[in-house]
């Protein structure tokens, strides 16, 4: 556990300590100015005002100058049982950060005993079951929702998980990967050789294989470095490659823009989505129900 420095140490123990004594000082100063029971004979302190208005002196009632005594007998026996000394750990050896992993542990027990429940159960009973499926929703909301979405309709660069179209491949499994292990797409950047109107005419032969608009003769421009750069990972007529992560050109999904420059500056700089591994993060019994709330959210869908 971290230490104060001697001088904070010592600041504190002085300060706390100092203003204890300087409490039963008072106290007693002011009892001793007029320690009288009766009520009636009340000195004054000399001050008089407008002539005739005298400031008196009466003194504490007794009941309220014992609060203050048990206050103060009530600081020294909790600096006694409990850390307020600085360093001096207190007898009964209570800290704060046993009570926050004292906390934590509770917290977990209970969690456990909620997902106990969903343990070794298939996807498609997870999806059915509607406390699953609440908890799914919360997790969403925690680990997801700010990336794609709370509905899961993702947004430029993070894809859409409540449609039907999948980059890294459709099915729970590939979710449950992609939550576990996260993902990292790699475009490399090509178009780092070629002029602007060569990557003009290529980004019109990728507008054609969506059937996009297009201008025809830049496109069959476009064609050849298509095939030659392109093919090993978007496929011939532009599928894609779940395996790789290479989205299909031919849909009209597009997560970085579908407009020529959008194309172009895809090519030309490439682009690295990455989906951050939650292996760390979420458990195991956890991440299977998200998984199953995932591929709820595009069974529900559209
Ligand atoms: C920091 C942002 C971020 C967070 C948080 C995040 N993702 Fe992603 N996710 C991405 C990006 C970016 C991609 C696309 C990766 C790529 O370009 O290939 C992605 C891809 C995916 C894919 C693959 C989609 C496909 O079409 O194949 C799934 C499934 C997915 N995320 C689910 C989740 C779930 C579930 C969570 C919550 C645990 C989550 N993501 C949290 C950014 C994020
Ligand atoms: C090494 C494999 C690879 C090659 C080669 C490759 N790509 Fe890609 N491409 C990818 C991957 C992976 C992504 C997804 C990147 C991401 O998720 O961040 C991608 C994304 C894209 C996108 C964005 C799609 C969208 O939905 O916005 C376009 C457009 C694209 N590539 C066009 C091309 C063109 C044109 C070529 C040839 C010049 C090419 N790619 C070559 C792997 C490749």
């Amino acid at each position: 556990m971290t230490q104060l420095t001697p001088f904070w140490n010592w600041l504190v123990i002085i300060v706390s300590i100092g203003s204890i004594l300087a409490c039963w000082w008072l106290l007693h100063w002011t009892k001793g100015i007029s320690d009288r029971d009766d009520d009636t004979s009340v000195d004054d302190t000399g001050h008089v005002w407008d002539h005739d208005i005298r400031e008196l002196n009466h003194p504490l009632p007794r009941w309220w100058l014992h609060l203050f005594n048990i206050t103060i007998v009530f600081a020294l026996v909790y600096l006694v049982l409990f850390p307020g000394l600085g360093n001096i750990p207190g007898v009964l050896g209570w800290t704060q950060v046993q009570r926050y992993e004292a906390n934590v542990a509770e917290a977990e027990a209970a969690t456990a005993e909620v997902l106990a429940a969903y343990e070794g159960m298939s996807p498609g009973a997870l999806a059915a079951d509607a406390g699953a499926m609440e908890t799914g929703r919360r997790l969403f909301g925690n680990y997801c929702a700010m990336c794609h979405g709370s509905d899961g309709g993702g947004g430029p660069g993070f894809p859409n998980l409540a449609d039907d179209y999948w980059q890294w491949g459709e099915g729970y499994d590939n979710v449950l990967t992609a939550i576990t292990h996260g993902r990292q797409g790699v475009m490399p950047p090509l178009g780092a050789t070629m002029e602007y109107p060569q990557l003009f005419a290529l980004a019109h032969y990728v507008r054609s294989l969506s059937g996009l608009d297009h201008e025809a003769a830049q496109a069959a421009k476009g064609q050849q470095d298509y095939t030659m750069l392109c093919v090993a990972c978007h496929g011939v007529e532009g599928h894609g490659m779940a395996a790789l992560g290479a989205p299909s050109l031919a849909d009209d999904e597009w997560l970085y823009g579908r407009t020529v420059d959008d194309i172009v500056e895809t090519v030309q700089a490439g682009r690295n989505g990455n989906m951050p591994a939650h292996e760390s993060l979420i458990s195991e019994p956890q991440r299977r129900i998200l998984a199953a709330y995932v591929m709820s959210l595009s069974q529900n869908g559209d």
